[in-house]
């Protein structure tokens, strides 16, 4: 189903990215990635999850050195070769799945980008060891995803209180804590509904599988929709108070801090020397006691992505 539900939604997302990416990609969520991502002009750029690779053809456009979209999807693979066969941009796009890069050698990508895909990606934590893996020493791994705290799959809907113009916009929600596989609805034609599959994962899950594979995070952003979305979604106005979505930059470990390979490496070196984890190395969440008034859990019905 991981890979039949976005094949039978290839067509229909095909339509609505083009070359542009649809309103939500445009007006929310490109700008705040394409600025953490800057300049691609002459890196060796992976577009993991790529789907139509309309970005991938961009930042071979701009100039990037090699630009390679992944994708699990021969469906969405055929309509990003069908578009690079139209309009060549050198673009080149190689059917995987994030969690098996093989193929692509150690080191052999200055930026990975996985634009709105890793929530979409059952085995997470293996596509995020494979960044790890074929990033380079001062690559940077750029992401997006579906936010986790307030866009919790099919569990989480707008509420909004009060007078028009006056009004009070909340996000109900459930079931954060919970990590959950859930079959997301796309109504792709009056008749016609797809379901692709997502996973809800807590935020540190991400954040250990980062760093697990090496890598930290140095920058969090949470888009703001421009004004295009603003006018044209129904929700936009209530995006401005509520963000659905996350944008991350993370940098190999070792090399951003000063330390040298992976923080596993490093902390085995050091416990043979001092018979002791060095705390700066792996710190452990030092949180303790309970967390009040439990918020909790949707897509797809929202977002739009
Ligand atoms: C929401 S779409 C995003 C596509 C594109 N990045 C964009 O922003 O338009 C999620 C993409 O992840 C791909 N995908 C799902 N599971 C995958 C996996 N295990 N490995 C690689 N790609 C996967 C899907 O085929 C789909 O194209």
């Amino acid at each position: 189903m991981g890979r039949e539900g976005w094949n039978e939604l290839a067509a229909w997302r095909d339509r609505r990215m083009g070359e542009r990416g649809d309103l939500w990609h445009r007006a929310i969520l490109d700008p705040t990635l394409l600025a953490v991502l800057g300049p691609v002009r002459g890196l060796r750029i992976l577009d993991l999850g790529c789907g139509n690779g309309y970005l991938t053809r961009r930042w071979a456009r701009e100039g990037a050195a090699d630009s390679v979209g992944v994708d699990l999807s021969p469906v969405s693979l055929g309509f990003a070769r069908r578009r690079e066969r139209r309009r060549p941009s050198g673009a080149r796009f190689v059917l995987r799945a994030g969690s098996d890069l093989s193929g692509f050698a150690d080191a052999s990508f200055d930026r990975v980008v996985a634009h709105m895909s890793l929530m979409d990606i059952e085995d997470a934590k293996g596509t995020v060891r494979e960044v790890g893996r074929v990033l380079a020493e001062r690559g940077r791994f750029v992401f997006s995803i579906s936010h986790p705290c307030f866009d919790i799959d099919l569990r989480s809907k707008w509420v909004v209180e009060g007078e028009r113009g006056a009004e009070t916009v909340y996000r109900q929600v459930t079931g954060y804590r919970t990590e959950k596989v859930v079959r997301v609805p796309w109504k792709v034609s009056a008749s016609e509904t797809a379901h692709t599959l997502s996973y809800h994962r807590p935020l540190p899950t991400y954040l250990r599988y980062l760093r697990e594979a090496g890598l930290a995070v140095v920058r969090m952003e949470e888009p703001t929709p421009r004004a295009e979305a603003i006018q044209k979604s129904a929700q936009g106005a209530f995006l401005r108070q509520i963000p659905l979505h996350l944008v991350f930059e993370a940098v190999p470990v070792g090399k951003w801090s000063g330390t040298r390979g992976h923080p596993r490496a490093v902390r085995r070196r050091a416990s043979r020397t001092s018979g002791r984890t060095p705390a700066a190395v792996g710190p452990r969440s030092g949180s303790r006691g309970r967390t009040r008034g439990s918020g909790s859990a949707g897509r797809g019905s929202t977002t739009g992505s």
